[in-house]
């Protein structure tokens, strides 16, 4: 043996490249390990629970697990197992939603708003329930920290308090007639029909459910298909769908996107569609339906968010917004800063203390107090993370902050490249993931030519001062995006504010109120105000021989 030389050079120890930085084996929950962790083996169609003897998907956690055997690299964790559902079930699905519709006559579309609503509540109560188990899971399937699990958890909730009084709000308001040129009318939403629901694996829960619960709401009937990680946290919700919903109104298919969600497209019997992942995707399940005219979409799609800091940035406040707003769960969010434009004035100082601030962020698990850089869930996104950063080095940039780039196992160690220009892959793909990409420039023409050209119009973030700058860069980025930031990082919340974007970003908006509209559609009653139709309206009225046509309304 060769004793250590004092001049060998050692690969610098972080926290996330140390031996110990995955859990043992003896650590992870019981629940996790023995026979192969979770088994969500049931599935929820027309009302009930069935079990699923088809075949299943093993279910790998983003965490691995180091073993007592020294020397031993850690092994990929399966957490559970999921149904692999196949086109024939996935169709049953789908017939139920259909039958359950009845043409609208089914007893959800036509059961009473305030009945509805009283369902919706129920499932929250319940939901609520299984706080607990769902945040456990987010942490295991996606490796989502337990502090953000928990907001995603409670900001669903609170998303479906928000939206059953934004019912009542819209309920009231539409109980009116109004008299307009001699034509007396009332004006209802109602439901559209079968709704597709399906979220991101980022957002498991929360995106999910902020189409789910508004399309359920509106009386429409649902299938609904979990994202690709983040399944089995809707096994401890099922039995809630099923006891708090009519049979058929809602349910749930897994399994791949391409076996279940592609037939469904193609028998046409979907009528909406709502979808959050990549346009990729949303095309190419749009144009399987045969009558994409009758398909109403709401997609939340790619987004590639910039951030402007402008040479009289508050350099501080700057730094802490493009840290949370490009690192937050990893940079995994649709509205993620992904590019970072910096004035040439204050670029370096900006990039040395961003350096610093990515520093201060604690890699590690999950569940531990402090952490908010957690390992990776999808498979090749190590590789593809790092095929990004080499391209970026071989054409110029350098990684800034210590251990950038670096890997271990499925952790990437966030990487500040700097300085990115037009050439490298960075500064067109989206990377999803935690790569921080700094721009420099001089001439604000360089950014908004970059705005303008660029496929994606979702958010973007000006840094600056100067209220005649900052107000001009409005004017100019306003049609290029759905929401301009100042100050302040991107982000979807309030879930009251309008949440879309331009060209390849998104269709539709979507926000607790425009969901409502969204999944409805208005439906006029009207007649010309003659006195036989007056005494005709308000006999339909009085006598409650119309369950559409009344002026009840809810408080
Ligand atoms: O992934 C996209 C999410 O809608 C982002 O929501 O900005 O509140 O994290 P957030």
């Amino acid at each position: 043996m060769t004793p250590q030389s004092d001049t060998a050079v050692m690969a610098p120890s972080y926290p996330w490249n140390r031996g110990t930085f995955f859990p043992h084996e003896s650590d992870v929950p019981r629940k996790f390990r023995d026979g192969g962790g979770v088994s969500l083996d049931h599935i929820l169609i027309r009302g009930e629970l069935r079990p699923w003897y088809g075949q299943f998907a093993e279910v790998f956690s983003p965490v691995s697990v180091r073993s007592s055997e020294p020397g031993k690299t850690p092994r990929p964790l399966v957490v559970g197992r999921a149904p692999l559902m196949d086109e024939e079930a996935a169709m049953e699905a789908l017939n139920a939603a259909v039958e359950a519709y009845g043409q609208g006559q089914g007893a959800w579309p036509i059961m009473s708003v305030a009945q509805r609503i009283e369902h919706v509540q129920r499932f929250l109560a319940r939901m609520r329930l299984e706080r607990e188990s769902v945040v456990e899971l987010l942490m295991w399937e996606i490796g989502k920290t337990w502090a953000d699990a928990c907001k995603e958890f409670d900001r669903t909730c609170d998303y479906i308090e928000d939206t059953i009084h934004e019912l009542k709000v819209l309920d009231r308001r539409s109980s009116r007639f109004e008299i307009v040129g001699g034509v007396v009318a009332q004006t209802r939403r109602l439901p559209v029909g079968v709704a597709l629901c399906m979220g991101p694996y980022n957002y498991p829960l929360n995106e999910t459910f902020t189409t789910l619960i508004p399309a359920l709401i509106m009386g429409n009937t649902v299938v609904f298909k979990p994202a690709k990680y983040g399944v089995l946290l809707v096994g401890p919700l099922l039995d809630a769908f099923r006891d708090c919903f009519p049979p058929g109104v809602i349910n749930v298919i897994f399994g791949r996107g391409r076996d279940t969600v592609g037939p469904l497209m193609q028998s046409g019997k979907v009528d909406l569609f709502a979808f959050i992942g990549t346009h990729k995707g949303a095309s190419a399940l749009k144009q399987m339906h045969p009558k994409p005219h009758r398909l109403k979409s709401v997609l939340g799609l790619d987004a590639n968010n910039p951030a402007v800091v402008l040479a009289d940035a508050d350099l501080d406040l700057a730094v802490r917004e493009c840290v949370a707003g490009a690192l937050s769960f990893n940079g995994q969010r649709c509205t993620a800063l992904k590019l970072l434009f910096v004035h040439d004035s204050v670029a370096e100082a900006f990039v040395e203390r961003l350096s610093r601030a990515i520093s201060e962020l604690a890699p590690g698990m999950p569940w531990e107090p402090e952490v908010s850089l957690t390992p990776l869930p999808e498979p090749g996104k190590i590789e593809f993370l790092t095929a990004l950063v080499d391209d970026a080095k071989a054409r110029g940039a350098r990684v800034v902050n210590p251990g950038g780039g670096g890997v271990n196992g499925t952790y990437f160690h966030p990487a500040l490249l700097y300085p990115v220009t037009q050439e490298m892959r960075i500064y067109r793909e989206e990377q999803f993931g935690p790569v921080v990409p700094v721009v420099r420039f001089s001439e604000l023409s360089e950014v908004v030519e970059h705005v303008r050209d660029s496929n994606y119009g979702q958010q973007l973030s000006l840094f600056g001062r100067d209220p005649e700058q900052i107000g001009a860069l409005i004017d100019v980025m306003a049609n290029q995006v759905g929401r301009i930031n100042l100050n302040a990082q991107c982000q979807r919340g309030p879930d009251t504010l309008p949440f879309n974007g331009r060209k390849d970003s998104a269709e539709g908006t979507l926000s607790v109120s425009d969901a409502l509209r969204v999944f409805s559609i208005r439906t006029t009653v009207a007649t010309k105000a003659s006195e036989g139709n007056q005494d005709l309206v308000t006999d339909i009225v009085r006598h409650r021989h119309s369950t559409i046509l009344t002026t009840d309304y809810l408080f």
